[in-house]
């Protein structure tokens, strides 16, 4: 049995298949209706989501299987003081596969070594979200075509956001990988992600504070909203949240084939008026979410490709 707890559970060959896998789900969705029938998913949500949770239900329900799960602690037993560790113990007996999100780094590790189904992590606190990653990978490789040989401008909260860490680890593994930092100094990536992600692998990268400066040189631009839930104090966030702001402007001073990408939900930092340019690719990546997650689904409950 295996989990996806961080986007390098999987190798690079196994990440291209799941790939080539979501892009025959994309193209041949009706193959699919029936290669989950009788499985169900548990979707554990102690955070708020819309495209996680959603877009892992739809992907089971497209599989053939049905969901079952909660939204929120509160409507769960957690608010009674539950443990992840009993809680997963108990969705073990009702579901075969789950996906977690919580709001502590690591609840879904826990919850894995608890757990009799596979556990995939869909976000824990500011740490991982491996499957918005895998969303991310196949959105890269759809529109460019590639996942080597890019540069890649990284802007907002690169500390807290937990999309971009997780970006970064798996993207580290392709050749020719560059990266602009963009972010205020105080929402810097992480110091592990420079030394034993970045250095590590020997990748180029540099760490700016002005986005109009590094728009030229991109291929592709990962906004991320600044994590208000993250912040011990309001002021600082309200000070920092519209750091950036993506507008028809700064749109100017990019390649004509490069792409803006968004994890979503965005607040401000991309105009809306950007949503028209044909580069704004953040609303065709949350449906790539969907072929994404049932790759994974399928990859985790080792069911079969249809012929
Ligand atoms: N991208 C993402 O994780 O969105 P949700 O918080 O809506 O799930």
């Amino acid at each position: 049995m295996r989990h996806l707890l961080n986007p390098l559970d999987f190798s690079v060959e196994e990440i291209t298949r799941l790939l080539d896998l979501a892009g025959d789900i994309e193209h041949n969705l009706p193959k699919y209706a029936h290669v989950c029938d009788g499985k169900k998913l548990a979707t554990l949500f102690y955070e708020p989501s819309t495209r996680t949770r959603l877009s892992f239900e739809a992907a089971m329900l497209n599989l053939g299987g049905s969901v079952l799960g909660f939204a929120s602690a509160d409507s769960s037993s957690a608010a009674k003081g539950e443990s992840v560790a009993d809680t997963i113990r108990i969705i073990s007996c009702y579901a075969d596969i789950c996906a977690m999100r919580h709001p502590k780094e690591g609840a879904p590790l826990v919850a894995s070594q608890f757990s009799s189904i596979p556990v995939i992590n869909a976000g824990d606190g500011g740490h991982q979200h491996p499957t918005q990653t895998l969303t991310d990978l196949l959105t890269i490789r759809n529109l460019k075509g590639r996942l080597d040989n890019l540069t890649v401008g990284l802007c907002g909260d690169l500390k807290f956001g937990r999309t971009v860490h997780s970006l970064i680890e798996a993207l580290v593994r392709y050749t020719g990988i560059r990266f602009v930092l963009i972010s205020p100094q105080e929402l810097k990536v992480p110091g592990y992600i420079r030394t034993d992600v970045l250095d590590k692998n020997h990748v180029e990268y540099k760490e700016v504070d002005n986005l109009d400066e590094a728009m030229p040189e991109l291929d592709i631009l990962y906004m991320t909203r600044v994590q208000k839930e993250r912040f011990f104090n309001e002021e600082d966030y309200i000070r920092l949240k519209d750091s950036y702001i993506l507008d028809r402007q700064k749109m100017k001073l990019a390649k004509e084939d490069m792409y803006v990408l968004h994890p979503l939900p965005r607040v401000n930092e991309i105009s809306v008026e950007v949503d028209k340019d044909p580069r704004a690719a953040y609303f065709r990546q949350a449906q790539y979410g969907v072929y994404a997650r049932m790759a994974l689904i399928m990859t985790l409950l080792e069911v079969e490709k249809p012929c």
